[in-house]
């Protein structure tokens, strides 16, 4: 049965500061959002994928990801990233109603290896309810109080970072969406609400998001000359 992915590009990209939707930004000659999208398709496991772009640039986001093929539908998203994930979850029940598997991945980790995407679709098919790439922490991590003077430093042993994409049983991601208040950072936090269990897979470093210039010139060095 079909994986369907929904991939989130509604944003400003106010901090990678181009002065256009991050989504459009070009990529050693290729806007953002058609690198994650061919990424996703080129996979070999992702059959449909549902761009939410900003409401204003529908069809500048259209002509992007047309190279990528008829697989591809592009929905108007909204102010927030949860609502544009809600506006592609509506769009995809509408295209592929019997999906096994749904991912939702952010355009801005456009970089993310296949083998990382083939890992996530494996282990819902093999039967989590939802599942998300993750890594150890390198860093030291310390909380703060109000003044920014440290108060604890955390044990990182069990702290992890998550990445994208995060797969889930279509009945588990519409459960999630339907009670969900407020807005969350990903979308297995609203799965965690409900009480469900969220699995983990090795995530890769190449799955970096691209939030400033600086992680476009790491995206650009990697593209050049790729690590394992
Ligand atoms: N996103 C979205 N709809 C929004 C906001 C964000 O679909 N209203 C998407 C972005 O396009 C991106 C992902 O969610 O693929 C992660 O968001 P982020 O990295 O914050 O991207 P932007 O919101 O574009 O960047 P910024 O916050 O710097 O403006
Ligand atoms: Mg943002």
């Amino acid at each position: 049965m079909d994986v369907v992915a929904l991939v989130p590009a509604a944003g400003r990209g106010e901090r990678l500061g181009y002065g256009m939707p991050k989504a459009l930004v070009p990529v050693l000659g290729e806007p953002l959002l058609l690198r994650a999208v061919r990424g996703l398709i080129g996979s070999g496991c992702v059959h449909h994928a549902i761009v939410a772009a900003p409401p204003d640039a529908v069809e500048e986001v259209r002509a992007a990801v047309a190279p990528a093929g008829g697989a591809v539908h592009v929905v108007p998203g909204g102010s927030q990233r949860t609502e544009s994930v809600r506006c592609a979850l509506a769009e995809s029940a509408r295209v592929v109603p019997d999906a096994a598997v749904v991912l939702v991945h952010d355009a801005a980790r456009a970089f993310t290896p296949a083998s990382v995407i083939r890992e996530v679709v494996c282990a819902v098919r093999d039967g989590a309810d939802a599942v998300v790439p993750v890594l150890p922490v390198a860093d030291t991590i310390k909380q703060v109080d109000a003044d920014d003077r440290v108060t604890v430093t955390v044990d990182r042993a069990r702290l992890r970072s998550v990445q994208t994409p995060q797969g889930f049983t279509p009945e588990v991601l519409h459960e999630a969406y339907a009670a969900v208040g407020d807005a969350a950072t990903d979308d297995a936090g609203l799965v965690e609400r409900l009480g469900r269990t969220v699995a983990t897979v090795s995530g890769h470093p190449q799955a970096l998001k691209i939030t400033t210039a600086f992680d476009l010139a790491i995206a650009e060095a990697v593209l050049a000359e790729p690590f394992p």
